[in-house]
């Protein structure tokens, strides 16, 4: 069990040595460079997804340790059925038999599992585990861990409008009095803070449709290093970036929040 006592936790924050309001409390990963990590070291794609999985294990056991609130990593996107079905296949066995080794990490570091994407469209053996995998961590009270796993980002502001709509032309709610936090509320990632900080590995500089919604004032972090490779130590080190950007959500750097603002 990893010991993730508020001392514990204020302790690893402590060490990254950056103020800790700095720190994220929501992260996204875009856990991208598998394909390649293999192509470079001569081995099979799916090897290099074997040692992304393996990795998936060391990042939500430092999240936690770290006392972040929600961690959510995109493990498998609508477009990527695009693929060879050889490769999805390999892919979606994969996920089965992660699901399953996954478990005692999760009970380790009292990690609730939230799954973000079309359930069920996914094969039966992954409903199956992921099912089990919410279930089991439903009792846990530390960090969220969101697996988007036939994720798209616009499939789900879709499933979100369809849902509003139902309900409106049901009379439940009124189209005009419509808000953004229903919309966040009718999103598979309800009740989960918006990500501060997107990380994306292998260099690639764009979104690939994922959190269209709630990354709107996220910082972006892009990491060289392949997945398999970005380990704790690299994850350490987005954080203390993120602690050094300043956000200013439209507003001015540094100013005093509106309401206090005599400028
Ligand atoms: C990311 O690795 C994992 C998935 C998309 C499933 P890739 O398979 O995209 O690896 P590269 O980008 O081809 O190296
Ligand atoms: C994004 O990676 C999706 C996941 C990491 C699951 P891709 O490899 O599918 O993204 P593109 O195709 O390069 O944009
Ligand atoms: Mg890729």
């Amino acid at each position: 069990m990893t010991d993730l006592s508020p001392k514990a936790i204020a302790q690893a924050r402590a060490e990254l040595g950056v103020p800790v309001e700095r720190l994220p409390r929501s992260v996204a990963i875009i856990m991208d460079g598998n394909g390649r990590w293999a192509r470079r070291q001569g081995l099979p794609r799916v090897a290099g997804h074997q040692e992304g999985a393996k990795n998936v294990l060391r990042i939500i056991t430092e999240a936690a340790r770290l006392g972040i609130e929600a961690l959510t990593l995109y493990s498998f996107s609508i477009e990527n059925w695009n693929r060879p079905a050889a490769a999805v296949n390999a892919l979606m066995h994969l996920y089965a038999q992660y699901l399953g080794h996954e478990r005692p990490t999760l009970v380790a570091n009292n990690i609730r599992l939230r799954h973000l994407g079309r359930r069920a469209s996914l094969p039966v053996p992954v409903q199956r585990e992921l099912d089990e995998s919410v279930r089991i961590s439903s009792v846990h009270t530390g960090m969220y861990l969101c697996l988007a796993l036939n994720y798209g980002g616009r499939a789900e502001i879709t499933d979100a409008v369809r849902r509003l709509a139902a309900r409106a032309a049901q009379g439940e709610i009124d189209p005009a009095a419509i808000d953004e936090a229903d919309i966040s509320a009718a999103l598979d990632s309800a009740g989960i803070p918006d990500p501060d900080l997107l990380i994306r590995t292998s260099g690639e500089w764009r979104l690939s449709n994922f959190l269209l919604w709630q990354l709107s004032y996220a910082e972006f972090y892009v990491s060289d290093l392949y997945w398999p490779e970005f380990g704790p130590e690299a994850f350490r080190q987005a954080l203390i970036a993120h602690a050094g950007r300043h956000r200013r959500f439209g507003g001015l750097e540094d100013a005093p929040p509106a309401a206090e603002s005599t400028r």
